[in-house]
């Protein structure tokens, strides 16, 4: 998997320690990103021993144990714990990935979890996401139609239309895949980023759609589609499996056909 650099942030190594209790028979120490913008200090990463002997197997087992029986000021997102609803998506070992579905043992030696890199933090592990909520909403995610329903049935497609939708429709939204591409560490101000432009692509490629020309109007723009440069992070890392690259390509290859 790809090993992505986290920005140092003035982060102050060796803040609190939290020991494992006496009776801890499998004791792992794990290091955790702290911080609080408001408070006016610095971020710091905080060590806990924990005994995994009385854990669960997922990195977010560890920190739910840590948070109800060392440290209950520890902030993190979580809902569903089955790697459906996104919100766990955070750095661990180096690799943005969904907290509940990563396996503790999967990580050698020291687990270390950050927020997602590149986004500002709200607290702790839990990173802004505004901005790229409103990404998301620039795009129109929803079917936008001109001719009326059928009066007496849904919009059908055929098997191979819907088929098309297959490795779109299954994005979570987690942000793994846009918070390792450099391309939009340097410019997600402008740039759309691949979560977004795989979900663009969901609504470009359903045959029901029939703002194909406005979408992509709306991508044809020297930083929302084209800050892409093929680097491939986002296919690496995302928790689904999804290829958002390739739905990018796909984007590009139909701005080019409709220029032939
Ligand atoms: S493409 Fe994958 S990594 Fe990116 S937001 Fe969707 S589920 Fe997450
Ligand atoms: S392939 Fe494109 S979207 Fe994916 S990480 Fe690389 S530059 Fe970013
Ligand atoms: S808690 Fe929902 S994806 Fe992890």
């Amino acid at each position: 998997m790809a090993q992505f650099t986290l920005p140092a942030n003035s982060i102050i190594r060796g803040g609190e320690h939290f020991p494992a209790p006496a009776d801890a028979s499998d004791k792992r120490r794990v290091e955790v990103y702290r911080w609080e913008p408001d408070s006016g200090k610095n971020p710091r990463v905080d060590s806990y021993d924990v005994d995994l002997a009385t854990c669960g197997p997922m990195v977010l087992d560890l920190l739910i144990k840590i948070k109800n029986e060392m440290d209950a000021t520890l902030a993190f997102r979580r809902s569903c714990r089955e790697g459906i609803c996104g919100s766990c998506a955070m750095n661990v070992d180096g690799t943005n990935t969904l907290a509940c579905t990563k396996p503790i043992h999967e990580v050698e030696g020291t687990i270390k979890i950050y927020p997602l890199p590149h986004m500002p933090v709200v607290r702790d592990l839990v990173p802004d996401l505004t901005h790229f909520y409103a990404q998301y909403a620039s795009i129109k995610p929803w079917m936008q139609t001109q001719t009326p329903p059928p009066p007496d049935r849904e919009r059908r497609q055929t098997k191979e239309e819907r088929e098309k939708l297959d490795g779109l429709y299954e994005c979570i939204l987690c942000a793994c895949c846009s918070t390792s591409c450099p391309s939009y560490w340097w410019n997600s101000d402008r740039y759309l980023g691949p979560a977004i432009l795989l979900q663009a692509y969901r609504w470009i490629a359903d045959s029901r759609d029939e703002f194909t020309g406005e979408r992509l109007d709306n991508l044809e723009d020297p930083f929302r589609l084209y800050r892409c440069h093929t680097i491939m992070n986002c296919a690496k890392v995302c928790p689904k499996g999804l290829n958002p690259a390739k739905a990018i390509a796909e984007i590009k290859k139909l701005m080019v056909e409709r220029t032939l």
